[in-house]
């Protein structure tokens, strides 16, 4: 049984011929080149979820297992186009189901890095709309890669050396991140009893 990293990948927009969401497939495919296991809402399954409202949170079926999903998720990749500068409403209506983790003892994407691609038809909004997903994944307590790929697809095609060389960058970034963190937890937790230990023989 794969146990590599679980990396959730979320994005894309719905329509057979979404660049985001091959660029979405893309990243997924090379971390799992990486070992890790993946997971995909693709814009089909994104569109599925209901308008989130804050007052009646019911997430439905897809809603249900995007959350599950995240909650087990080591790192995610948000794959978005660039609409009217900042992400899509899809991706953000996503995003705002995960309110509904915030009670969690790991709330939201707290300790996740997050692998961040943009795919719209202008420079400006390559700029714009990274920003925009980034603070929100901020918000939700996430951790941004470094490195964001953005694609204009005015101009670049997804096979284009600039946006593999990118998109090998930030699927490194994301993978050495998810390495360091689950070292790091390992190392707590070895403390850990050590210090209980300390403390009932003083
Ligand atoms: C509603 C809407 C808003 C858009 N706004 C922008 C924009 O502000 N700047 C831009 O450069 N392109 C804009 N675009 C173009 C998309 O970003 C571009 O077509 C992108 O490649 C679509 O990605 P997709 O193939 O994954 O759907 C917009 C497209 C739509 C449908």
């Amino acid at each position: 049984m794969a146990s590599g990293p679980l990396v959730v990948g979320l994005g894309g927009s719905a329509g057979p011929e979404s660049t985001s969401g091959a660029l979405l497939r893309d990243a997924l495919r090379r971390v799992q080149a990486c070992g890790a296991r993946t997971v995909a809402f693709d814009g089909e399954r994104l569109a599925a979820l209901p308008i989130f409202n804050p007052h009646d949170a019911l997430p439905g079926p897809v809603g249900d297992e995007l959350l599950e999903a995240v909650r087990r998720a080591d790192a995610l990749v948000i794959a978005t186009p660039g609409y009217h500068g900042g992400m899509s409403g899809l991706v953000k209506n996503a995003l705002d189901h995960l309110e509904l983790l915030r009670d969690d003892a790991r709330p939201y994407l707290d300790g996740r890095a997050v692998g961040i691609i943009v795919a719209t038809s202008g420079w400006q909004s390559c700029g714009t709309a990274l920003v925009a997903v980034r603070s929100a994944v901020h918000a939700l307590r996430g951790w941004p890669t470094p490195f964001g790929l953005t694609v204009n697809t005015a101009e670049q095609a997804i096979d284009d050396d600039r946006v593999r060389g990118g998109m090998a960058v930030l699927t490194a970034q994301l993978m050495a991140f998810t390495a360091w963190r689950a070292a790091a937890e390992r190392e707590a937790a070895r403390r850990t009893p050590a210090r209980t230990e300390r403390e009932v023989t003083r």
